[in-house]
């Protein structure tokens, strides 16, 4: 229903993530419920430092998502990704630890 791929990143107790819901399934807040499980999951119980989401400029519904829980957007790409014969601008969108603690209202 919901896939999450997580990727340790280059940088120490750094993730990038993606999320796909299918089709049928969106427009319910499970990606939210989802996103969050994951973020509690990373930060909690691996102790990651930084979490971050690439997304395209046009997709929208992604951007809500992530606003909505919190993540920052940090940075627009411009024409930086080479994808299905076209170059996309992307978005960076990045919570820290100690802040998405704060957000969760978690010790
Ligand atoms: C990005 C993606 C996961 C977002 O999915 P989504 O269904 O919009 O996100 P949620 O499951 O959190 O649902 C939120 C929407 O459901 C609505 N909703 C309905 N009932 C709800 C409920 N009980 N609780 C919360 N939200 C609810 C919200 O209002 C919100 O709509 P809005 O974005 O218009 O404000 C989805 O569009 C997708 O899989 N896209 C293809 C893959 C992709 O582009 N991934 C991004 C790469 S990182």
């Amino acid at each position: 229903m919901a896939t999450v791929p997580c990727v340790i990143a280059e940088q120490p107790r750094t993730v990038e993530f993606g999320v796909t819901l299918a089709p049928h399934h969106q427009n319910h807040g499970i990606a939210s419920e989802v996103l969050t499980a994951t973020l509690d999951w990373l930060f909690g119980e691996h102790e990651m430092h930084r979490v971050y989401a690439q997304v395209d400029d046009r997709n929208k519904a992604a951007h809500r998502l992530l606003e909505r829980l919190g993540l920052r957007l940090e940075a627009r790409l411009i024409e930086a990704d080479w994808f299905e014969g076209e170059w996309v601008t992307l978005r960076i969108y990045a919570v820290l630890k100690k802040e998405w603690l704060e957000l969760r209202k978690l010790p």
